[in-house]
């Protein structure tokens, strides 16, 4: 019997972005979505089974506050419910990088969970039902399962497809990470904010499906300036229906809006990069692998930068140990 199993998994950032999702359908997007996995951050989860009638959850060596412990436990119901596992765990992940901080820790978490357990599985899971399986914990999550540059597509149960591997991607990310307060609103509670309560809800669907079809063709073509275009502006048009939300939703600070614009004119004098963030205030900026370093000094200079993480393409999510 397995009683301890280690998997890693690194957190993906959306290039097209998914933001909303379909009322009445479990966890599924309304929008399709396009990410790149990134290789330097990494999530490692430990799972051991226990003998004991309760779960036991520790995030980054200490144990999980009392949504975090809420959600991983009714994830780990719907696998028990599903007759996948049996059984009690202790669960205990670390991440290399901050936590629920709008960078993308739920893909990471959800995927390493994922995998995790799918060792103590009584039945071989494929890939695509690992991927719908990490897209009821998190949506982003679905996406990390397979490494490289991946797609969500728009359908009522989703699984992520692989585009391209990592090794023939020949683009990264610098993250730039801002000081900042802890994330207020989470990305769930955020989306259904959008839903009900931005004018300009229904615009970003319809612009979001547009993005990810461009997109899609952007990356066959290996069309950097396109991809680069593409994701920019679909990070702005999200941020756009967030801000324009009533109550109105904002993730960014002021150092947020420094790195656009020093971005911005980056590329007026000739050097490419574009940026994209998520439900947070930190900003993501995408480059050609060459250009990562001189991205990384660049971002130095700007006034409320607090750390950088340079990155190329990451791998998929899989289990590293097991006894
Ligand atoms: O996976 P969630 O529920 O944390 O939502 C992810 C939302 C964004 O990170 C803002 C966009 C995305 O596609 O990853």
């Amino acid at each position: 019997m397995i009683i301890r199993v280690t998997a890693r998994a690194h957190p993906n950032i959306a290039l097209a972005k998914y933001w909303g999702k379909i009322p009445g359908l479990r966890n599924t997007p309304a929008t399709p979505s396009i990410s790149l996995t990134l290789q330097a951050l990494k999530t490692e989860t430990i799972i051991e089974r226990v003998d004991s009638n309760k779960d036991k959850i520790y995030l980054n060596d200490i144990p999980a506050d009392k949504d975090s412990a809420k959600r991983i436990s009714a994830y780990i119901d719907l696998w028990r419910n599903n007759k996948l596992i049996k059984g009690r765990f202790t669960i205990s992940s670390v991440n290399n990088f901050p936590t629920k901080a709008g960078l993308a820790s739920s893909s990471s978490g959800f995927a390493a969970l994922t995998v995790g357990l799918s060792g103590f599985a009584n039945r071989k899971i494929s890939l695509p039902k690992l991927s719908r399986l990490a897209r009821l914990g998190s949506g982003s999550a679905a996406r990390s399962i397979l490494g490289g540059l991946t797609a969500l597509p728009l359908n009522p149960d989703p699984a992520t497809k692989q585009l391209l591997p990592p090794d023939e991607i020949p683009w990264g990310m610098v993250v730039a990470v801002v000081k900042a307060d802890k994330k207020k609103i989470g990305s769930g509670k955020g989306m259904e904010i959008c839903r009900k309560h931005s004018p300009y809800y229904e615009s970003w669907l319809k612009q979001a499906a547009a993005d990810y079809k461009n997109m899609l063709s952007a990356i066959r073509n290996l069309d950097f300036t396109k991809v680069g275009e593409i994701a920019e502006a679909n990070a702005l048009a999200m941020h756009a229906c967030m801000i324009a939300a009533r109550p109105s939703l904002k993730y960014w600070s002021p150092a947020t809006i420094r790195i656009i614009q020093s971005v911005r004119r980056w590329r007026d004098n000739g050097f490419e990069a574009y940026a994209t963030i998520d439900a947070g205030p930190h900003v993501i900026i995408l480059g050609k692998k060459e250009d990562l370093t001189k991205i990384s000094r660049r971002l130095r200079h700007i006034e409320g930068v607090k750390s950088i993480i340079k990155s190329n393409a990451g791998g998929n999510a899989k289990i590293v140990r097991c006894k």
